[in-house]
């Protein structure tokens, strides 16, 4: 490249009248006005780059990604009782969608029955109501759970919601080792996050890698973790601190996976992870591709992991909640399609895409198939899945995706340096992070620095919203309740506290918990009662307030 046009060029670039605009990512990453050879001036691509399906993975983490098989279109879905969500499990799989996702609601998120006072008026509001086994067998009525992957999203509670999905496969005549799926079961970024926590940082991280653990020697085609970014940035956070708190609780699960005595090549194959897709297209793509390269860099160099699998970043995503309006929400079509394009340009491996209404209220039939559809004119329609990371060697994308790079190693060392990531929590220091980034965020919105369509600019002062909502009837809690108190009446009760008091017992000894939790689910011991013991042997999760 010729050093001198280069110079003439920015001259009269420097020169020329410009908007005015704020040129950076959504995340205030300054952006050039030009990127050319100079700013990829050492791209080695055997080196940072390679191919895909092999190491470092930056192209995508298959051989022949989209070409051999197109990422899962997984609707995260669920509201009311089992039955009703069921039904709209079927509904998506007939209409094309290729893996599951429960949504729960927030009950059963915290650890609390459907008839707990703290439970009144929650039933089913946010994700389905799961009180036992019973609720779980109705959930995947239908549904080969051998034919089909379902992701759970369900933390604190994750170690119990996936014996019943052990138990409900049993009832199927599944075996435990046919199962495929996901448990997001990552109590790190709810500390850090979204606050959906019950038990302190050890035991949570024993149940953990308790999991770990059993899914090695029974289920071992389930993905045990889902290392999550998607709350990060939801709470606020930027797209660097997304890729870098993300990666750090991926290291934190992995040295806790070592520090329970598991070899890292027994089970990082089966860490999986989940990132938002925002509205930079750029930022995000380069976001991505960056994870993958840290990703199998640090797990074969620093954790010396020897299988090609451990080195793997496999990631699903789902399109920015945050981004969504509630103004003029049709809108929002149009910014998840670009959302979703960016994920799968890429390389995500599953996407969930946001409906339209989703901003106000769980998804109407109408506003998820579209959602869906999205998805399949971006697999079909418009060209992009013909070829494997089209946009490497880019010299915006490469210089962003480096940039990325960068930054997260910045963070990755100040973590460090606080002591960790358990430490670093205490010290408040990622929720401070997330909390300046969200008010320079809406600053930024405010001053109109940031145009929002609909809310701060090319606003409509007489609109009507004229979208249907799905409203979910209150008459669902009493039914789930009295069928759960049904449930209680009629199960073998001895049976039942015979198996919690296994439980309690084994919760102040190092074994391991997957068999004592599924011993209870089976004879329908419910979620709540499962917790309440854990609850009591544990204890509960006390945030430090942080001004
Ligand atoms: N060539 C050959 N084989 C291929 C291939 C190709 N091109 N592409 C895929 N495959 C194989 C894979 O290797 C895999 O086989 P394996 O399990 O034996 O390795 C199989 O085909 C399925 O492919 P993937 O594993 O890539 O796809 P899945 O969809 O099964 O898994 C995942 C994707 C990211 C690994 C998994 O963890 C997953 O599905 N995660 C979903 C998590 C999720 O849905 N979360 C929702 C959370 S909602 C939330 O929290 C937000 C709310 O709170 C607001």
């Amino acid at each position: 490249m010729n050093k001198e046009n280069f110079n003439k060029w920015q001259e009269k670039f420097t020169n020329a009248a410009k908007r005015d605009s704020s040129f950076t990512t959504v995340s205030g990453l300054p952006i050039n006005p030009l990127y050319t050879p100079a700013d990829v001036a050492n791209f080695d691509y055997e080196k940072d780059l390679g191919y895909p399906g092999e190491f470092p993975y930056t192209r995508g983490v298959q051989t022949t990604m989209y070409l051999g098989r197109l990422w899962t279109m997984r609707q995260f879905a669920g509201f009311a009782t089992a039955k009703e969500s069921n039904q709209r499990y079927k509904f998506l799989l007939s209409q094309g969608q290729t893996g599951l996702s429960v949504a729960f609601d927030m009950p059963t998120i915290m650890g609390y029955d459907s008839d707990h006072p703290r439970a009144y008026g929650e039933v089913g509001r946010v994700g389905v109501a799961i009180d036992s086994l019973q609720d779980m067998e109705i959930l995947f009525d239908g549904i080969p759970l051998d034919k089909v992957s379902t992701s759970m999203t369900i933390n604190a509670p994750a170690s119990v919601i996936w014996s019943m999905y052990i138990a409900t496969a049993e009832k199927q005549g599944v075996p435990s080792h046919k199962l495929t799926g996901t448990i997001q079961n990552d109590i790190l970024k709810e500390y850090i996050a979204q606050k959906s926590w019950i038990f302190p940082p050890e035991p949570s991280m024993r149940l953990i890698t308790d999991i770990f653990k059993f899914a090695k020697d029974h289920v071992p085609k389930w993905n045990t973790i889902s290392i999550s970014g998607y709350h990060i940035r939801e709470a606020g956070s930027t797209a660097v601190q997304e890729l870098a708190f993300t990666l750090a609780d991926g290291f934190a699960y992995v040295e806790a996976g070592i520090a329970a005595g598991l070899d890292v090549d027994d089970f990082a194959p089966r860490l999986s992870f989940f990132f938002n897709a925002h509205l930079d297209f750029f930022e995000e793509i380069a976001k991505y591709r960056a994870a993958r390269r840290i990703w199998a860099r640090r797990m074969k160099e620093k954790y010396k992991a020897k299988d090609p699998r451990s080195w793997l970043l496999r990631f699903h995503t789902q399109t920015a909640g945050c981004s969504l309006t509630a103004q003029q929400p049709e809108n929002n079509i149009i910014r998840t399609a670009y959302e979703a394009l960016a994920a799968v340009l890429g390389g995500t491996q599953s996407l969930h895409t946001n409906s339209m209404d989703e901003v106000l209220a769980l998804p109407t039939e109408k506003a998820v198939t579209i959602a869906l559809r999205t998805q399949q004119i971006i697999a079909h329609e418009i060209g992009v899945t013909n070829t494997i990371d089209p946009l490497a060697g880019s010299y915006f994308v490469e210089a962003l995706t480096n940039k990325m790079e960068e930054e997260a190693e910045k963070y990755f060392a100040k973590i460090e340096e606080l002591g960790g990531v358990l430490k670093a929590i205490e010290k408040g220091f990622f929720q401070k992070e997330i909390a300046d980034a969200a008010y320079e965020y809406q600053k930024a919105i405010d001053s109109k620095r940031r145009i929002v369509v609909g809310v701060n600019q090319y606003v409509d002062e007489n609109e009507k919203l004229d979208i249907e909502i799905l409203k979910i009837d209150p008459r669902i809690e009493q039914e789930q309740v009295a069928r759960l108190q049904k449930l209680r009446e009629e199960r073998d009760n001895l049976r039942v506290q015979e198996c919690l008091a296994e439980l309690r017992k084994a919760a102040n000894t190092s074994d391991n918990l997957i068999p004592y939790i599924l011993n209870c689910v089976r004879c329908y011991s419910t979620l709540g009662e499962i917790i309440q013991v854990m609850r009591d042997e544990f204890g509960e999760y006390k945030e430090q307030p942080l001004f």
